[in-house]
């Protein structure tokens, strides 16, 4: 089944974000971490190629290869004591069903002009309509430094116990 493409507007400008395909150009992204070029590079294609992850991208409609941002989805199951114990106390002693966005990047060129926010908002959009079909709890995230856990913070994730991992329970939206 073919996976639907967004096309969105942040600050007037149209973006498309749709699924990795071969028109997109992997290897000039840079997001300022090098782990994260080198992930659109090298492991992308793999991963969704091994159905591991799914990898969305966002381009410009005037230049339809140039990836000015991306994410990765994926399922994930949460261990109830990783979840904040008000929480836990609350839920089935079963690990919990979540969505992972694992990597979410903006090429250094285009930050700052609200695409990182587009790219979590879709992700998230995607979630609350896969949830319908199979149970999700939550949006889990992966902040790759303090400066990405404080951008997700401002959107309501928070923290797991592990390391640099925080959520959002879909019904919180
Ligand atoms: C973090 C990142 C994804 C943000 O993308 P962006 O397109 O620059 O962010 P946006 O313009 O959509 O910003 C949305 C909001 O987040 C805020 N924001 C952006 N970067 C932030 C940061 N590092 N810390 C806290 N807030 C941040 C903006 O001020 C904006 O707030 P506003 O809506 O109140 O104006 C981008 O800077 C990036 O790719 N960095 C390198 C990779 C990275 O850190 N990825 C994070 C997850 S692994």
């Amino acid at each position: 089944m073919p996976i639907p493409t967004t096309t969105l507007q942040p600050n007037k400008n149209n973006i498309v974000i749709e699924s990795l395909g071969t028109q997109h150009n992997r290897t000039r992204f840079k997001c300022g971490i090098s782990s994260l070029d080198d992930y659109i590079k090298k492991q992308a294609k793999q991963d969704v190629k091994r159905r591991i992850s799914q990898v969305f991208i966002a381009t410009e409609p005037a230049s339809p290869g140039v990836i000015v941002g991306y994410y990765t989805l994926s399922s994930l199951s949460v261990e109830l004591n990783n979840l904040p114990e008000a929480l836990a106390c609350k839920l089935p002693r079963h690990p919990i069903p979540a969505a992972l966005i694992g990597r979410l990047a903006v090429s250094a060129h285009a930050q700052k002009n609200g695409i990182g926010k587009m790219l979590l908002v879709d992700a998230i959009k995607r979630t609350l309509a896969v949830s319908e079909e199979i149970a999700i709890y939550a949006v889990v995230v992966d902040a790759i430094n303090e400066d990405a856990q404080s951008f997700y913070a401002q959107f309501g994730f928070t923290p797991l116990n592990t390391d640099r991992r925080l959520f959002l329970p879909l019904k919180s939206l």
